[in-house]
């Protein structure tokens, strides 16, 4: 078992990041796992911070909309739900759900989408 996959499991853990700015992303840690938190409108939404193509970290992308691009290829991820919404992206990116508690930021470790 790698380390990123020994934190999964946990429930609801703090994130020790502010909230992203509507429109904007921030790369975020658990343990050994890297989270991307993207900010879509005032709903946050939390994925593996790596891209399905060739898993450089999806934090240093741009966010458009929903859409989520790769700053290597420009390949998109939808963030609502993790799915491939732009080549060469072809597989789903893993998902967390997050909540904002006390102007902090959770993430559910114990269901992870994909
Ligand atoms: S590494 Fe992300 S699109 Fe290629």
């Amino acid at each position: 078992m790698s380390d990123a996959l020994s934190v999964e499991g946990q429930g609801w853990v703090g994130l020790d990041v502010a909230p992203p700015a509507p429109g904007s992303v921030v790369p975020a840690r658990v343990g050994e796992l890297k989270l991307v938190v993207c900010n879509v409108d005032g709903q946050f939404y939390a994925l593996a911070d790596v891209c399905p193509h060739v898993q450089v970290p999806l934090s240093d992308g741009s966010l458009h909309g929903a859409l989520l691009e790769c700053s290597l290829h420009g390949g998109r991820v939808d963030v609502r739900d993790g799915s491939p919404a732009g080549l060469p992206v072809r597989r789903a990116a893993t998902t967390y759900r997050v909540r904002e508690v006390d102007g902090g930021l959770e993430v559910d470790l114990g269901e992870v989408g994909e």
